[in-house]
């Protein structure tokens, strides 16, 4: 049999449409698996970094951060996974670097830390939504001690429980309000934040109250009623829980006045971002933004994604819309995803 071989869809400059070519195999080293890609996801970051050029530290570049495949081969060290286990995972080419650790390949390193096997009743396409999802979720709840995200910028330490796989959870008597409770980032931390006993009021387009409520949030709130923050207020207060603050997924100035117009009346609390924040905040708000790459998301990974998928605790939010099959059909699925979707995650499959 001829030995596999490589391509990718490379970004070779800022603001130039991707190009599909060939590219190294790759090779597992300590720590790490070489997964044959199935299914990509896109993400927002993906677009910055193929219109700004945003956190590319070598070019030419291979990113993206969401995987689903099967392994092709582990480093010398690695015991979780073996040759042909199906799995999905988080690609970290944002932070080395290197091109082998980008998602838009037909094959990818990962780190073990950061990847799960995936139950034979999920297919790759659904796997594909969470990864970096995950992280990010993690990274909002459990972090326990601020670091710093960019110079003068903490980021956020809610210090929550990780989810459990406990059914059902005892309840931890805290709200946490999700802001954006129908993007993929929000959707993911409403379910973790529900799996770790945290109570979520989600704010979300009516449309989309259903996916809320799947995710695991009690009460959704249209951030198109003219009138939401007070029924935010309202829903936090009626809880009787301890208001632990507001994740907000989008991340906006329209957001973030409205984030401060409800921590106004709630006393304060957590502003965690998937931006930087507002700069000017009363006392009584800990701004904070996320950075989705830390090991704090370890013990997720090993101990409860495949658990969870397999109970079905974890479900694969929000859903899949496939862009094509090939490395070809990445840089349609980023136009699609820098143009606005609503509730879905794109996927591009490599079968
Ligand atoms: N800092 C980090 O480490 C990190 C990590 C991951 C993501 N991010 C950032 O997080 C943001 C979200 O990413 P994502 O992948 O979750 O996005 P996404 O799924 O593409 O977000 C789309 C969703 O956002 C909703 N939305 C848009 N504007 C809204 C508003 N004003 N109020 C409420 N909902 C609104 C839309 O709902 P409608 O249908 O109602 O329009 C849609 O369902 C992006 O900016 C991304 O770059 C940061």
């Amino acid at each position: 049999m001829a030995a596999p071989t490589n391509r990718a869809a490379w970004l070779t400059k800022a603001g130039t449409p991707l190009e599909v070519s060939d590219a190294p195999m790759p090779t597992a080293g300590p720590g790490q698996i070489v997964v044959k890609n199935a299914a990509i996801a896109i993400n927002p970051l993906d677009w910055h970094m193929r219109d700004r050029g945003d956190f590319v530290q070598q070019w030419p570049a291979i990113v993206g951060c969401d995987v689903a495949g099967k392994v092709h081969e582990t480093g010398p060290d690695v015991g979780r996974f073996k040759k042909g286990d199906r799995v999905i995972g988080h690609a970290i080419n944002l932070v080395t670097g290197r091109p082998q650790d980008g998602a838009f390949a037909l094959y990818t390193v990962l780190q073990a830390d950061k990847a799960a096997i995936l139950p034979d009743k999920v297919s790759f396409t659904d796997g594909v939504v969470l990864p970096i999802a995950i992280e990010t979720a993690v990274c909002v709840l459990s972090l326990k001690v601020p670091g710093e995200v960019m110079p003068g910028v903490a980021t956020p330490a809610l210090g929550m429980p990780y989810p459990s796989l406990e059914e059902p959870v005892p309840s931890v008597n805290k709200t946490l309000v999700v802001y954006g409770g129908s993007s993929s980032v929000g959707s993911m931390t409403t379910q973790l934040a529900t799996a770790a006993g945290i109570n979520v009021i989600s704010i979300a387009g009516a449309h989309n109250f259903d996916l809320s409520k799947r995710s695991g949030a009690t009460e959704v709130i249209n951030y198109k009623d003219a009138t939401f923050v007070d029924k935010v207020v309202e829903a936090v207060r009626r809880t009787g829980h301890e208001f632990v603050g507001i994740f907000d997924a989008i991340s906006i100035p329209e957001t973030y006045a409205n984030d401060l117009a409800i921590l106004a009346q709630l006393g304060g609390g957590h502003l965690v971002c998937s931006h930087p924040p507002p700069s000017d905040v009363p006392v009584n708000v800990k701004p904070g933004m996320i950075f989705a790459v830390n090991d704090i998301a370890t013990p997720v990974w090993k101990d409860y994604v495949t658990s969870a998928l397999q109970t079905g605790k974890l479900q694969c939010l929000p859903p899949p819309t496939i862009v094509g099959n090939g490395l070809e059909y990445i840089q349609e699925a980023l136009d699609k995803l820098k143009a606005g979707v609503s509730a879905t995650k794109l996927v591009v499959t490599l079968q």
